[in-house]
């Protein structure tokens, strides 16, 4: 990954990244750091960039000139249009799907903005992304791009360990996190919870996720509305099992797959609400089998958001039986109240797990 920071502080942006673990990934060059100072792009001889604001009023204002040099000079050096990020409160609140989003990035372009602000036109012109980083206004930028960086380098690998980075091969999943606990069993007369002592790491994990649960609904449920559980319901060969396994783990860490070439689960009934997320995946087996009656047949939603992953047969190809009977399939689904988003080829699984998985999130 490569950051490149227009500024009127570099030594602001260089100081603070240099050190912990972002100086680690620096040096060992996980991540690139390029800090310009847009006053060196000033066309005044006094190295002035600022201006008063035209319709008057306080403070002053960044002229779109040495801007857009200090812009044009990173751009050229990329070789292409590159995301740039303009730190502004003024803007959409950083969570972390955005993070994960611009951790897919090579190269990423900030702007620090300060006084009043930059001239709108420049803005315009070169700024693809609005990003502020809480409900309040900074005295500049500069603090916003370190906290951009600090986030989207913890996806960038090489940067934590492995062990650190294992949770990150499944995107968050808008909940806080479980109560951590270490040595001593007993502090001021507080016992470890029993069950963390036990071993059982399936119980470990549900009463982690549990608590996560609550105390998402206890100190953040804005967050928890946007929670989701992911259902990835999959008929086929072996080979979609582990897809649907793949594509269930990127989006959730507590997903659930659903294997409906047991009959015994195909039978059964499902009821999904607006907080569930349904994705059915078929290969051409179900084609063979001429879309085994029962599949996909016995699930009921509640305006529940629904991505299909056709083989790309269906997808690609032209009407056919089993084109008719996947779009039987998908009638059916909307009048049972699924709102059907997407439908993929499957091969997209394999080719881009990770970005289809952050643009079905993005829902
Ligand atoms: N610049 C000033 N305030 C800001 C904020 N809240 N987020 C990002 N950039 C800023």
């Amino acid at each position: 990954m490569n950051y490149h920071v227009l500024t009127l502080f570099p030594e602001m942006i260089d100081r603070a990244a240099h050190t912990s673990i972002l100086g680690r990934a620096l040096k060992n060059g996980c991540i690139h750091l390029e800090t310009t100072n847009i006053r060196d792009y000033s066309a005044d001889k006094h190295m002035r960039v600022d201006d008063y604001p035209y319709g008057g009023g306080a403070g002053m204002v960044i002229e779109a000139e040495p801007l857009y040099r200090a812009y044009s000079a990173v751009k050229n050096k990329i070789g292409h249009k590159p995301r740039t990020i303009y730190l502004t409160p003024q803007a959409k609140v950083l969570n972390q799907t955005m993070v994960e989003e611009l951790a897919l990035e090579e190269d990423l372009v900030m702007i620090c903005g300060h006084y009043e602000g930059i001239d709108e036109r420049v803005l315009d012109e070169v700024v693809t992304d609005y990003i502020s980083i809480g409900d309040y206004v900074l005295t500049g930028g500069e603090l916003g791009a370190m906290v951009l960086i600090d986030a989207v380098s913890r996806f960038v690998p090489g940067v934590l360990s492995n062990e650190e980075s294992a949770q990150f091969e499944s995107l968050q999943d808008n909940l806080l996190e479980y109560p951590h606990y270490t040595r001593p069993e007993i502090w001021h007369e507080k016992k470890v919870p029993e069950i963390l002592l036990s071993g059982d790491h399936k119980k470990i994990e549900e009463w982690r996720h549990e608590r996560s649960i609550e105390r998402t609904k206890e100190r953040r449920p804005d967050l928890l509305r946007q929670s989701m559980k992911v259902h990835c319901a999959f008929y086929g060969k072996d080979a979609l099992r582990e897809m649907a396994g793949k594509l269930c783990q990127t989006l959730s860490q507590y997903g659930e797959v659903i294997d409906f070439n047991r009959k015994k689960l195909r039978k059964q009934k499902y009821y999904f609400d607006s907080q569930d997320l349904v994705v059915l995946l078929a290969d051409e087996q179900f084609e063979k089998d001429a879309g085994v009656p029962e599949t996909f047949t016995n699930i009921y939603g509640k305006d529940t958001p629904c991505f299909i992953f056709w083989s790309d047969s269906f997808v690609h190809g032209i009407e056919s039986e089993q084109t008719k009977q996947t779009d039987k399939i998908q009638r059916l689904l909307d009048k049972r109240g699924f709102l059907i988003k997407k439908i993929y080829p499957l091969s997209t699984i394999e080719s881009s797990c990770k970005e289809t998985a952050l643009e079905i999130r993005k829902i």
